[in-house]
């Protein structure tokens, strides 16, 4: 039924079928728009030419939006009148597509040296100003917005924390140890509550080539760093590890951005260890100290959280970006208490690497624990996960959730009650809650709220809800909340591959009669994964960044008449508001 007849469902949107991965479009339910707001190209700073897929150059990359969107953060507000139709719009580009990119490009012998240099400008993260007509319209962004930005592979970023400045750190370009180019592989993030953003470096090993490199330590196979065949090294001495070693442990970190000022200087936090950051949420504890939850998205990684050792002051920004600066930092073991309760469930504890500046792994200083925390962790028995990609608080409830992506390499031997599925191909979701519901307790709660995959699966599971109820879901990745307590909203980065569909969002209520009554809201172009989802529910609206349309599967996003897709932001909307179907 259209909204607004017969039934409403208990948001007010009737779910879309499953989409054929093939399917080049968004598809947004009945009653709802959608339009894109900004594409890879859209000019940004100033002097940013318009968008030419036939004219792509260094200078104009640096000042265009960005490739491969992932995080995506809505500010609202503004100067001046009418501020919640105003806002400032922050979204990571994660990595680039050059075979996309580059009408030319030779796939057997890799990006010349200027293409790869074009990547280079094409990473980092886009900030723009937006706007609206009123609160059931459309976001546009400007290109002239003062607070406009590009962060890029040579914008300057501050290291601080306890591995700033180690010998490790240091390279021919910077003998202090204290200040990097750029920011690579920025996958998912959180707005901090002090008015930052934060984004996680997660696939940083990509860029680096380590031919001719030994590795005695394991220190760079623990990360996956080897021969690289992104041949950034024909750009950019520094990605060659044999001549610039200590270049690559200068990324695998969470960076803290300030899109208030343009002219700040980004920070790289080392307190918060160095691995495949997925991306970084922050809740403030009990006592007022800073928790950030982040997972290392590996087959059989791990989820840490970091403590800050100051606590928040509201108000005082200034002060409170100090606070990832200094801090302790745990790794999480999930106990399972037996399936004969019929449920995934147990407790947890946080394993401390570092508490008051005291390393807790014997014979490793804090810098080093901090650096190859990787290794750090394996000495203190975490539970392996299933690849674990965003990790959230709910904002009204304080309960984490945490989606594990897939791991399709787990065998039967190596299950847990945390991660029950051997060839975890759907992946699966836990919430826990700590201890007191403080985020900075040392033991919580867990229990998996979605194993995913068809419901006709019986090794599926939807929070209780009849699996004939729902729609088929795989690959959970991003998470978010609204304005409503109980939305789970969930977007996924696999399905074409899994189920044969497009990628897309879904609610799932958490709490309530529809608990865990998963419901596709939307689907993304063929080839793209659907990441950032950030949600306005009382205004019925939902940003999203379509990554990598056309990737595998034929894709013009977002329909413009390039002849290239060109990843981006999407708004779907509600031109009729609320309507009389919610
Ligand atoms: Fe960039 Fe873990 O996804
Ligand atoms: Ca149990
Ligand atoms: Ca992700
Ligand atoms: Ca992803």
């Amino acid at each position: 039924a259209a909204p607004g007849r017969g039934k409403p469902t208990m948001a007010g949107f009737e779910p879309i079928a499953p989409t054929p991965n093939h399917v080049d479009d968004v598809v947004v339910p009945e009653g709802y728009a959608w339009t894109p707001v900004i594409s890879w190209g859209d000019p940004v700073e100033p002097g940013a030419p318009d968008f030419d897929v036939h004219n792509q150059s260094v200078e104009a990359q640096k000042r265009q939006a960005g490739y491969n969107a992932d995080y995506l953060a809505l500010r609202r507000g503004g100067a001046g009148n009418n501020a919640a139709n105003k806002g400032l719009l922050i979204f990571n580009n994660e990595y680039t597509n050059p075979e996309l990119m580059f009408p030319d490009y030779d796939e057997a012998n890799g990006p010349t040296a200027e293409q790869a240099a074009i990547e280079m400008a094409a990473h980092g993260m886009t900030i723009v100003e937006v706007r609206r007509q009123g609160q059931f319209a459309p976001w546009t962004y400007d290109r002239h917005g003062a607070r406009n930005r590009r962060i890029h592979a040579w914008t300057p970023f501050h290291v601080d924390g306890p591995a700033a400045g180690a010998e490790w750190m240091r390279t021919s370009a910077d003998p202090s140890g204290r200040t990097v180019l750029g920011t690579l592989n920025n996958c998912a993030g959180g707005e901090t509550p002090w008015g930052t953003s934060l984004s996680g470096e997660e696939n940083f090993n990509q860029y680096f080539n380590t031919t001719g490199t030994a590795d005695p330590d394991g220190r760079l196979a623990r990360y996956g760093i080897q021969s690289s065949g992104r041949g950034w090294e024909r750009a950019d001495g520094r990605f060659m590890v044999s001549s610039e070693p200590n270049e690559v442990n200068r990324f695998g970190w969470i960076v803290e951005v300030d899109a208030d000022d343009p002219t700040s200087t980004p920070v790289k936090h080392t307190a918060l260890g160095r691995f495949k950051h997925e991306g970084a949420t922050i809740r403030i504890a009990t006592d007022g100290r800073a928790v950030a939850y982040m997972g290392d998205d590996e087959r059989y990684d791990y989820v840490y959280k970091f403590v800050s050792k100051g606590t928040y002051r509201k108000g005082d920004k200034a002060h409170n970006k100090t606070l990832l600066s200094e801090g302790d930092l745990y790794v999480a073991r999930f106990d399972g208490d037996g399936l004969g309760d019929g449920e995934w469930d147990g407790t947890g504890v946080w394993l401390p690497l570092v508490v008051d500046g005291t390393s807790h792994v014997p014979g490793w200083s804090v810098a080093e624990v901090l650096t190859w925390t990787r290794q750090a962790a394996d000495l203190v028995g975490p539970t392996k996960m299933d690849r674990p990609e965003d990790v959230e608080p709910n904002p009204h409830t304080g309960h984490v959730y945490l989606a594990l992506t897939n791991n399709t390499s787990r065998r039967p031997a190596e299950i847990d009650e945390a991660n029950p599925r051997a060839s975890n191909k759907h992946g699966h979701i836990i919430e826990w809650r700590e201890a007191g519901n403080d985020a900075a307790a040392l033991e919580f709660s867990w229990r998996i709220v979605l194993l995913a995959g068809q419901p006709n699966d019986p090794t599926t599971y939807f929070n209780g809800f009849d699996r004939r109820l729902v729609s088929p879901i795989s690959c959970p990745d991003n998470v978010a909340f609204d304005s409503e307590p109980d939305h789970l909203w969930i977007s996924t980065d696999g399905a074409p591959g899994t189920l044969g569909t497009c990628d897309g969002m879904f609610l799932m209520p958490t709490d309530g009669p529809d608990k865990g009554k998963v419901q596709q809201f939307l689907s993304v172009p063929a080839g793209a994964e659907c990441c950032g989802p950030v949600v306005e529910w009382t205004d019925r609206s939902v940003l999203i960044c379509v990554q990598h349309p056309g990737d595998g599967l034929p894709s013009s996003y977002p329909y413009l008449g390039d002849p290239v897709p060109r990843p981006g932001v999407a708004h779907i909307y509600r031109p009729n508001g609320r309507g009389t179907g919610s």
